[in-house]
C-alpha cells in the first residue's frame, strides 16, 4: 500500500479522477453485463431445434400430467394456447413440474437451465397462441411511474396479495403469495397469465405502459428502507440489476471519501498560496 501514500497534491486528484472513471466503467459493465443476459432472450424467433429440443424436454417432464401432446389429462389442463409467457412463468418460479396434482402448486427451487426453460416455452407456443415471454425492455422500470403504480396495485392487486404485498389467505385454502422475490419478467407474466387464482391482465386491462408502472411500484416498495420501528415484511431480495448499482455506487462512494480524505491530509501541508487548484 506505499503506492498510495507516495502520492501527494496534483497527482492525488489525478488518481482520483483516474479511480472515479474506473468506478464508472465497472459500474457500467456490471450493468450492461445485468442488462445483456436478459436482454438476449427470445431476441430472435425460436428455431426447429429449440422446438424440438423442448418437445423432447416437455414429453421427459411434464407429459405424465399435461399428456404426451401437451393437450391435458385428467391431472392436468391442457397447455395448447397457454403460452410462452405461463411456462416462462410456472417454471422460472419452480412451480412446475409439479411434485404432484394438488390444489395450488409452490414456489421451489428451479432445477432447469435458462435455456431449457425457453425450449419447452418455444415447444408450448408452436402449439398455437397465448402470450409471448416479454424482453427486457417490455418490463423495464426505466421512465416508469411507481406513483401511477401504486394507485393501480391498490385497485387490482391488493386485495389479493396485500396492501404490504406480504400475501393472503383467499377463500377455499388457497392463497396469494408475497411479492418480495418476483422477478420484473415474472411479475409481467404472472400478470398476463393469471396463474392459479389470480386473474388475466391482459393489455386490454392493463395496458404495457400500467405493467411497468406495477412493476416498477413493487420492485421500489421493497428497496425503500423502513420509516423505523418493527420490519414491516418489505426486506427481501432485490433484483441483480439494482445490486450490482447499489454496489457500484458504494465504490464510488468510498473513491469519493478517500479522495477528500486525501485532500485533507495534503492541505496543511502546502504554504499559502501556491495552491493551484480549489
Ligand atoms: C404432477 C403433475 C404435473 C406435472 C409433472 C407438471 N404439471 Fe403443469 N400443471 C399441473 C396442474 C395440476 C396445473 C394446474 C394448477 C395450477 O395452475 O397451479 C398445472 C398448470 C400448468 C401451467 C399453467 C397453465 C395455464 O393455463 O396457465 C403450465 C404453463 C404448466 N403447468 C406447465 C408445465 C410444464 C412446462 C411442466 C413440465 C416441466 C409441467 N407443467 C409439469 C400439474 C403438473
Ligand atoms: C384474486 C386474487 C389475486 C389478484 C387480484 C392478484 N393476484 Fe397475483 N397471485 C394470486 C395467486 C393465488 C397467486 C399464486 C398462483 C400460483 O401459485 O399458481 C398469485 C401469484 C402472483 C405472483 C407470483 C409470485 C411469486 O413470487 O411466485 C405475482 C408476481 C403476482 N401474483 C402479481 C400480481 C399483480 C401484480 C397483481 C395485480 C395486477 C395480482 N397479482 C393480482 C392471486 C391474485
Amino acid at each position: 500500500m506505499g503506492w498510495i501514500n507516495a502520492r501527494r497534491g496534483r497527482r492525488s486528484a489525478a488518481a482520483g479522477y483516474a479511480a472515479l472513471l474506473l468506478g464508472l466503467v465497472v459500474v457500467a459493465t456490471l450493468y450492461s453485463a445485468l442488462a445483456g443476459r436478459s436482454g438476449t432472450a427470445q431476441a430472435s424467433a425460436p428455431s426447429q431445434s429449440d422446438i424440438t429440443a423442448g418437445k423432447y424436454l416437455f414429453q421427459e417432464n411434464c407429459s405424465s400430467c399435461h399428456g404426451l401432446e401437451a393437450q391435458g389429462t385428467s391431472q392436468a389442463p391442457s397447455l395448447v394456447g397457454a403460452g410462452a409467457a405461463a411456462v416462462y412463468f410456472q417454471m422460472s418460479t419452480g412451480r412446475m413440474p409439479a411434485k404432484e396434482a394438488g390444489a395450488e402448486v409452490p414456489r421451489k427451487p428451479v432445477t432447469f437451465t435458462q435455456q431449457q426453460i425457453y425450449q419447452i416455452a418455444d415447444y408450448i407456443s408452436s402449439l398455437g397462441g397465448g402470450p409471448a415471454i416479454p424482453d427486457a425492455q417490455q418490463v423495464s422500470i426505466v421512465g416508469a411511474d411507481a406513483a401511477v403504480g401504486e394507485q393501480l396495485f391498490s385497485a387490482n392487486c391488493a386485495q389479493c396479495h396485500n396492501s404490504g404485498m406480504s400475501g393472503g389467505a383467499l377463500t377455499y385454502g388457497k392463497y396469494a403469495p408475497a411479492l418480495d422475490v418476483a422477478t420484473p419478467t415474472q411479475i409481467y407474466t404472472a400478470m398476463l397469465t393469471g396463474p392459479e387464482a389470480m386473474p388475466v391482465f391482459s393489455d386490454g386491462t392493463l395496458p404495457p405502459q400500467a405493467k411497468r408502472d406495477i412493476i416498477a411500484y413493487i420492485v421500489r416498495t421493497r428497496t425503500e428502507p423502513n420509516p423505523g420501528g418493527f420490519s414491516l415484511g418489505r426486506t427481501g431480495p432485490v433484483t441483480e440489476g439494482l445490486v450490482a448499482w447499489l454496489g457500484g455506487l458504494g465504490f464510488l462512494i468510498i473513491f469519493a471519501m478517500w479522495i477528500t480524505a486525501k485532500r485533507r491530509d495534503v492541505r496543511p501541508a502546502e504554504p499559502p498560496g501556491t495552491e493551484q487548484h480549489r
